[in-house]
């Protein structure tokens, strides 16, 4: 077949563009399987609901590099690993220190991640999985340090114990979280890791594709997930219920998504390219923001964002995605809107370095076509006569 398509594609003639690339399949994987009908998400072999109730973020990452669980030997050594690598470079702290603080978060992010790559030179090309391990352990302090700095406070240094989430929640606070914290954020770790060939792990792939290094790949990830139709959505979501809040606790939900829907406005986190169904890591999500809202006092946001899920349904048959409840989990957790994405950053990495190191495995230049639509043999007028 694609020799076939090879050997008749004509760039003037081809008819048909898969616009978005919808329902392309560019790549086969063992990292992730979605069924788009029945809500069903699946890393490497095991449920999401199953890896959500039993598993740990440390864990989930040991599973997308290696397609199977560990035992306690191993993961007790990446577990140490990722808690010994959490240090940022002093090139990396000026750039923090220097940058201007009103910048937005997941672009500082974006750069501190490229300029990590001076900490690897030492290792060779093909230590992919070792500079996972670095990747993942110092993006948690990148952006607890930057979120510390723009508000002039001192950064806090990280600890040798302690999970991901744990550290996270330490190094942005200031102040050791408790265990149902660090349980939150461990489980929307867990739930975020990993999910198929998305944008952000197409471009990932397509950059390793082209047998670039997991940092440049993993940099232009960061950009192509910072997007608000990506996961960009989960900061947009909360500005959507801040506009609420703007109105006051009675505000109208219904009648706010209403009038955006007929603004032709998209309602962010809801719909979604594979899922025809509610995405089952929003139903984790979901029970976790009423009762973190309920909790912190915040009831309306809950109230709001199920008048809005009730209303997408009823007018447009839209559910909600991953996006749409985190944001209200991770308001009640304290934590300022513009970092979420980061957050999303810090998890995807698990998933964007398995997909990387599948696709060294397997690799072929990603390099599709494009259907040429401009005009040809145009006559070249001389710059004084156009
Ligand atoms: N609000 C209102 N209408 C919507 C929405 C929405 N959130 N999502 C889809 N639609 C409508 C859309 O207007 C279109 O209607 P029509 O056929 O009448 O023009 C129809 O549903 C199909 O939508 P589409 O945009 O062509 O679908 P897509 O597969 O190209 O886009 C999407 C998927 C996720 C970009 C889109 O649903 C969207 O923009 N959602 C809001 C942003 C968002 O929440 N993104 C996070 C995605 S999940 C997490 C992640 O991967 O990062």
């Amino acid at each position: 077949m694609a020799n076939d398509l090879h050997t008749v594609f004509d760039e003037t003639l081809y008819p048909y563009i898969n616009k978005g690339l919808d329902g392309v399949v560019a790549f086969s994987t063992t990292k992730s399987s979605i069924d788009g009908q029945n809500g069903e998400l699946i890393y490497t072999g095991y449920n999401i609901d199953v890896l959500a109730e039993k598993s740990t973020f440390e864990e989930v990452c040991f599973l997308l590099w290696n397609d199977r669980l560990p035992t306690q030997n191993e993961l007790d050594d990446l577990t140490h690993k990722f808690q010994a690598r959490r240090d940022i470079p002093k090139v990396v702290l000026d750039y923090l220190h220097s940058v201007d603080k009103e910048s937005k978060p997941m672009s500082v992010l974006r750069t501190a991640t490229s300029m990590l790559s001076e900490t690897d030179i030492h290792l060779p090309d093909d230590s992919y999985y070792e500079k996972a391990i670095n990747i993942t352990a110092k993006l948690p302090t990148i952006i607890a340090a930057f979120s510390r700095l723009r508000s002039g406070k001192e950064i806090v240094q990280p600890k040798i114990t302690g999970s991901t989430a744990f550290n996270f929640l330490y190094m942005l606070n200031g102040e050791e979280p408790g265990i149902q914290a660090e349980k939150t954020l461990d489980l929307c770790l867990i739930l975020h890791a990993e999910h198929g060939m998305n944008a952000s792990t197409f471009t990932c792939r397509t950059v390793g594709g082209t047998l670039s290094d997991l940092y440049s790949a993993i940099t232009a990830a960061i950009g192509t997930l910072k997007g608000p139709l990506h996961g960009g959505a989960n900061t947009a979501v909360m500005q959507m219920l801040m506009e609420l809040e703007e109105q006051g606790k009675d505000a109208n939900a219904v009648a706010f998504t209403k009038d955006k829907l007929a603004k032709k406005e998209k309602i962010m986190g809801f719909g979604h390219r594979v899922y025809k169904t509610f995405d089952p890591r929003a139903r984790h999500l979901q029970k976790m923001a009423q009762s973190l809202s309920e909790e912190t006092g915040h009831e309306e946001l809950y109230r709001w964002s199920m008048d809005m899920l009730n209303t997408m349904k009823s007018e447009k048959n839209i559910d909600p995605n991953v996006d749409f409840f985190s944001a209200t989990v991770y308001f009640s957790m304290g934590i300022q809107p513009d970092l979420y994405t980061c957050i999303f950053t810090m998890s995807r990495i698990a998933g964007w370095a398995g997909h990387y190191m599948e696709q060294m495995e397997h690799n072929r230049l990603v390099r599709p076509r494009a259907l040429y639509v401009g005009e040809k043999n145009m006559d070249y007028a001389p710059i004084e006569e156009r």
